[in-house]
């Protein structure tokens, strides 16, 4: 019986479960281990579930090897047809899937119907682009020759991915998978599984043929990962989460030149500058600090406000701030629920006690709610400066530090002045500095007049330390394709 009670009353059709408790129908092998997974809120315990190693990765690894061939000789409308089931699916069950999303991970009920439908938007994005992987010819330099590219899936994706948004992250890396004419071999987070498993019952009903998605619950995130780049018949993999263990994978993955796309931690600066409509910044950074009490890999890490505005802004971000309500995800009202861990809230606390002790002030939060749970205050800090671990390490959380700034060159090399570069924001009004600064910020993605940008439609992802690849749009599908050249002779 992998879900306990807790769980079960959330969902208006348990029986949406019904295939994890015939595991080997998703592809899976169970073993005598089991682990748990947590609600952050309550501390219950929602479901055990079969704790996987490196055997089962083999065999997951094995089945998707043996299934690829067969799924990319479909036509793209049969991928694409595929796609669309499961997306349907996931439309229909989404109050299910966004209470099992809340319940795992914390995040209020608004937020996981979001992230859902997100998920969902991805699958229709790609079931759409599947029929669109066109090649190209080349005008031949000789008479007596054709030339042309065609595209081709990869082969196996392993993909691994983090517990911030347990739906979309899977649904935006397996659909440009799926599309492309490749099999996969899933690990989630093991905080929160339970979506992830949900969505492979709907795939399994949506009747993806045998093998080709596959899921590994696990605890010991390591041994799957090493499994994973290590098997030669894992031709790509997948991963966000860290930096830290992205340098890992790639290292990993080198032996074999393992194609890698990796959406990894940012440190983005969302900058004000004196021509914004101080309003509607403020809305922005509540969107880029506050969403997912701030646990997301675009969220505004550090505030440069210019002078000439900066009294005025701090006094009505604060007063929003205090507005935020802080609680379990089901409670109505919820704007931010607990953090993840512990851990998570032992690192918010440093970098405000280092902010504190080199000369910042605390505005307003500062504090834990529970001292048992997880919950925290949302915070603000005035007078930061560069020196402190705030303003250079990612805090992910609830915690909004704000940098004064003068000059207008010198913020751009500020917000540079770091090896991510995955996301940054500014408020501007003046048209030729909204462009000057786009094309200045050393970013994969910047928001402009808006607090939040991530798009099925759009391409995610970073340069410098914060990855290597694209999530979504028509760029996503590329990277899950090989080129193939193809020359004709004797003509
Ligand atoms: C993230 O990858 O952390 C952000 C995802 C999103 O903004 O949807």
């Amino acid at each position: 019986m992998p879900l306990r009670p807790p769980m079960m009353r959330h969902l208006k059709s348990p029986d949406l479960f019904g295939p994890i408790d015939r595991l080997p129908a998703l592809g899976l092998s169970t073993g005598e281990r089991t682990f748990e997974v947590i609600n952050p809120s309550t501390g219950e315990v929602l479901a055990e579930l079969p704790d996987m190693g490196v055997e089962e990765t083999r065999a997951a690894t094995d089945k998707a090897y043996v299934a690829q061939p067969g799924w990319a000789a479909l036509t793209a409308r049969e991928r694409s047809d595929a796609l669309w089931r499961w997306h349907q699916l996931i439309i229909e069950h989404a109050d299910d899937l966004a209470a099992i999303l809340t319940a795992e991970m914390g995040k209020p009920l608004f937020e996981a119907k979001s992230e859902v439908s997100h998920a969902a938007a991805y699958l229709q994005w790609y079931a759409e682009e599947a029929n669109r992987i066109y090649g190209e010819t080349i005008p031949a330099p000789s008479r007596d020759r054709r030339m042309l590219v065609i595209k081709q899936p990869i082969g196996v994706v392993g993909t691994i991915t983090p517990w911030n948004f347990p739906a979309s992250m899977v649904a935006r890396k397996i659909s440009p998978a799926l599309a492309a004419g490749c099999t996969i071999v899933l690990k989630p987070a093991d905080q929160t599984p339970l979506v992830a498993g949900a969505m492979f019952a709907l795939a399994h009903q949506a009747g993806f043929p045998e093998g080709v998605v596959n899921l590994i619950y696990s605890s010991k995130a390591d041994a799957v990962g090493r499994e994973l780049c290590a098997n030669p018949k894992v031709r790509k993999i997948s991963f966000t989460g860290s930096t830290e263990v992205g340098r890992l994978l790639m290292r990993q993955c080198s032996d074999q030149i393992k194609k890698v796309s990796l959406e990894l931690g940012g440190n983005a600066p969302f900058i004000v500058f004196d021509d914004a409509d101080l309003d509607a910044a403020v809305d922005g950074a509540i969107q880029a600090k506050f969403r997912n009490a701030g646990q997301t890999c675009v969220s505004a890490n550090r505030l440069y406000v210019q002078s000439q505005v900066h009294d005025e802004f701090v006094q009505k971000f604060v007063e929003r701030v205090r507005q935020l309500s802080v609680g379990d995800g089901f409670a109505p009202g919820v704007d931010i629920g607990p953090l993840i861990d512990k851990d998570a809230v032992a690192k918010i606390e440093s970098h405000i006690a280092d902010a504190v002790a080199k000369g910042g002030t605390i505005r307003c939060g500062a504090e834990r709610i529970d001292k048992r749970g997880t919950f925290f205050e949302p915070t603000v800090l005035t007078g930061i400066s560069s020196v402190m671990a705030v303003a250079r390490e990612e805090t992910f959380g609830p915690l909004a530090p704000i940098i004064r700034f003068d000059d207008a060159d010198q913020v751009v090399r500020d917000a540079n002045d770091t090896i991510y570069g995955l996301a940054a924001y500014f408020y501007a009004s003046d048209l030729k500095r909204v462009w000057r600064v786009a094309e200045a910020l050393e970013y994969g993605m910047v928001g402009i007049n808006t607090g939040r940008m991530s798009s099925e439609a759009a391409p995610f992802g970073g340069i410098k330390q914060s990855g290597i690849g694209r999530e979504g749009s028509r760029h996503g599908l590329e990277d899950y394709l090989e080129m193939k050249y193809l020359c004709i002779g004797g003509i």
